[in-house]
């Protein structure tokens, strides 16, 4: 079923699971995310960014997501990624995206939750969820690059405030994630996370999943992560077997020959992130 950000978190929280959100760069991966997630038996969240959407197109992205939602019997919900600004997010919302992203993290506090809210405003009018963010992660994504010494990492007491007055669905926070990090991993502010999750009663988002330890995943679920973000490693390995298979081939070979095997790659990647989010093992699990 075609569903909503605040209904799989629900369900997150209630079970003591996290939400695994995936970002795509094209359609080829996209049947295989969705069918990763239908093999685990569990909900997914795709993501995209403004220009993916672009690129493929809001109603597309949202036709294609429903039609292979309602056809493979899985939970997906379409989400608009880091978007900042509001003809976009509206777009998104009226083609049928189920769920948005208000990034204002760049912004003072107070013009943060003012944008913020009127996302919100829109959003649910429209029955659509929305995610905000305090903090800035670091690393780059999508041309934007955060340094290292302008990282801030969130406040307790200002997630309070953000949360009461935007009224937002779920809260990204920056806690020592960055965005891109697939050479490294990071060390994740538990101690952080904990003062947070203690104060604050919506969902919470972790952003550059890519580098975040595997044996990290545990104790981040069980202090209220209910949506992890998880693109870069999709990328990269969709890039890499790509290129080795169109590097080997002959000009007039069938083009799907090529993608086929990065698109199964995207498959067990996903069944894996699935298999530890929801705390149990992927059949065909990758690095056992
Ligand atoms: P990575 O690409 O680092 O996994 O992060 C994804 C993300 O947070 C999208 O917003």
């Amino acid at each position: 079923m075609y569903t909503t950000l605040k209904e799989v978190t629900k369900t997150a929280e209630a079970l003591n699971f996290t939400v695994g959100a995936f970002n795509t760069h094209n359609l080829e991966m996209l049947p295989s995310m969705l069918r990763a997630a239908k093999e685990m038996g569990a909900p997914i969240i795709i993501q995209t960014s403004i220009d993916t959407a672009k690129y493929i197109g809001y109603d597309v992205l949202v036709n294609v997501v429903k039609t292979i939602a309602d056809h493979e019997l899985v939970d997906a919900v379409l989400h608009l990624d880091h978007a900042r600004d509001f003809d976009e997010i509206k777009a998104a919302i009226d083609s049928g995206y189920s769920s948005v992203m208000y990034d204002g993290s760049h912004l003072p506090f107070k013009e943060n939750i003012l944008k913020t809210r009127a996302v919100v405003e829109y959003a649910h009018a429209h029955g659509v969820s929305v995610e905000g963010e305090l903090g800035t992660i670091g690393g780059t994504e999508e041309g934007i690059h955060v340094e290292e010494d302008d990282k801030v990492f969130t406040r307790p007491e200002d997630a309070v405030e953000f949360v009461a007055a935007t009224g937002v669905d779920a809260l990204a926070i920056a806690i020592g994630t960055n965005h891109g990090q697939f050479r490294s991993k990071t060390e994740v502010n538990v101690e952080l996370l904990k003062e947070i999750h203690a104060v604050v009663d919506v969902p919470l988002v972790i952003h550059g999943g890519t580098g975040v330890k595997e044996e990290d995943y545990p104790e981040l679920i069980n202090n209220g992560i209910r949506k992890f973000n998880v693109g870069t490693e999709l990328l990269v390995n969709w890039t890499k077997i790509a290129k080795e298979n169109f590097g080997a081939t002959e000009v007039n070979k069938s083009l799907r020959h090529n993608v086929i095997p990065s698109n199964e790659a995207i498959k067990e990647i996903v069944k894996h992130k699935i298999g530890l989010f929801m705390n149990t093992k992927a059949p065909t699990a990758i690095g056992k």
